[in-house]
């Protein structure tokens, strides 16, 4: 007989057995990139669990792990479970990963009880959402929606390893990406549930809530160029220097996104300047901007005024500065329907029906363009997130597993009727 286990809290110490080497690049924190030894790891481990839940398990074209539990017919439509395995550098445990987990304990759970759905489930752990190595993201959950561009697979990291090239060393086959695509008559929904990465519901005092829509968001890298040259000989005066434009640059971004409406966010997250020395006036100084907010209009108005904003103050400066475009994501709504059943599956548990939109980026707004999608919010300690701070409680974790088996019940009995 399989060891009994406790459903959500198992998932969590899964993720928490996930967070040190070798699921982890670097020993004494979590960063496990797309394509890395500690992303094999960790596929490999989760694989191993995904067998024992019950699942068939494979790897498609793009390195995404999915691991299927049959409906009573062998072709049935699959409910996807899912999230992403991948973390941003010394990130927290739960971020990804325990969506993963937790599609797993709710499977070994169905599978324990004997149960045959009429449809599959499948659980996937999706290998790139955060986009920690490559400057784009989400092109696991990209590639199974069927809306990866083929240019995604020439992006490079910083040591100019292509994701072609990485993909072929990780297994995966770069030149069968389109293999990877599903059609929308083999997929009948996907459920994501993830910490929340916010502080709304431990502020509300709530365990779990229903996602409303997911944020629009742009990635843009912004060059600002000047002219290298010495520290100590350069008056003042006389210097081309592209550092102060790039301060002036991220006040202007802080001003127009403070001023913003619409949950108008705005982030410079990496900054590098080139060459990059203490006595080296820099020539040029490149950054990133991460840019979001309700709906797409606002997003992209506020991306048209910064831009405008870092020419001028380059212009100003004698400097020259070019802003390029590496992603853009529109807001992408959940399914209303499907948010009704988290609703109810939520007051079975007599929690309230509480909803909310998502600030962060997740694959579900991916997936969204393949099936309709649910997320399920799960309350984190202070909001902490991207932050091996984070945390979340095994009894909210539980909580989590038993909503998403009772809006499997309540799936199940919409498609029998
Ligand atoms: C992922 O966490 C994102 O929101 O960028
Ligand atoms: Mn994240
Ligand atoms: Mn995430």
């Amino acid at each position: 007989m399989a060891e009994a286990f406790d459903i959500g809290a198992r998932a969590k110490a899964r993720c928490d057995q996930l967070g040190v080497a070798p699921y982890s690049e670097v020993d004494g924190q979590l960063t496990r990139r797309f394509l890395t030894a500690a992303h094999e790891a960790a596929l490999t481990a989760t694989s191993g669990w995904m067998l024992e839940a019950g699942m068939s398990v494979r790897r498609d074209a793009a390195a995404n792990l999915i691991g299927r539990y049959d409906g009573q017919l062998p072709d049935a439509k699959a409910l996807i479970i899912g999230s992403h395995i991948d973390s941003v550098r010394n990130g927290g445990r739960y971020d990804g990963p325990l969506g993963i987990m937790l599609g797993i304990d709710v499977v070994e759970a169905l599978n324990r009880a004997g149960r045959r759905l009429p449809f599959a489930i499948e659980v996937v752990a999706f290998g790139d959402e955060e986009g920690s190595r490559f400057p784009a993201s989400m092109s696991c959950s990209r590639a199974i929606a069927g809306t990866l561009d083929a240019s995604a697979l020439d992006m490079k990291d910083a040591d100019g390893v292509s994701v072609a090239q990485a993909l072929k060393a990780f297994g995966g086959d770069p030149d069968a990406i389109a293999s990877a695509a599903r059609k929308p008559e083999q997929v009948l929904a996907f459920l994501e549930a993830h910490i929340e990465q916010g502080p709304v519901l431990e502020a509300e005092g709530l365990a779990l809530g229903v996602v409303t829509a997911i944020a629009a968001q742009k990635r843009l890298m912004v060059r600002i160029e000047g002219t290298a040259g010495h520290a100590g000989t350069t008056p003042m005066n006389l210097r081309k220097d592209p550092g102060p434009a790039a301060a002036e640059a991220i006040l202007a971004l802080e001003r127009i996104c403070r001023a913003g409406t619409d949950g108008l966010v705005g982030t410079v997250g990496r900054m590098t300047a080139l060459p990059g020395a203490f006595n080296v006036i820099p020539g040029a100084i490149e950054f990133s901007m991460d840019i979001r907010a309700e709906t797409s209009a606002t997003r992209d108005e506020a991306v048209m005024t910064i831009g405008a904003e870092i020419h001028a103050i380059a212009a100003e400066r004698g400097l020259s500065a070019t802003v390029t475009l590496m992603q853009a994501l529109a807001e992408s709504p959940c399914d209303p329907s499907l948010m009704n059943l988290l609703d109810e599956a939520l007051a079975d548990l007599s929690l309230p029906a509480r909803r909310l939109p998502s600030g962060a980026g997740h694959d579900a707004m991916v997936m969204a363009d393949l099936c309709p999608v649910a997320m399920l919010f799960i309350r984190c300690e202070g909001g902490v997130s991207h932050n091996p701070a984070e945390a979340v409680t095994e009894a909210d974790c539980a909580l989590a597993a038993q909503a998403m088996l009772l809006f499997i019940d309540k799936l199940e009995r919409r498609e029998r009727a």
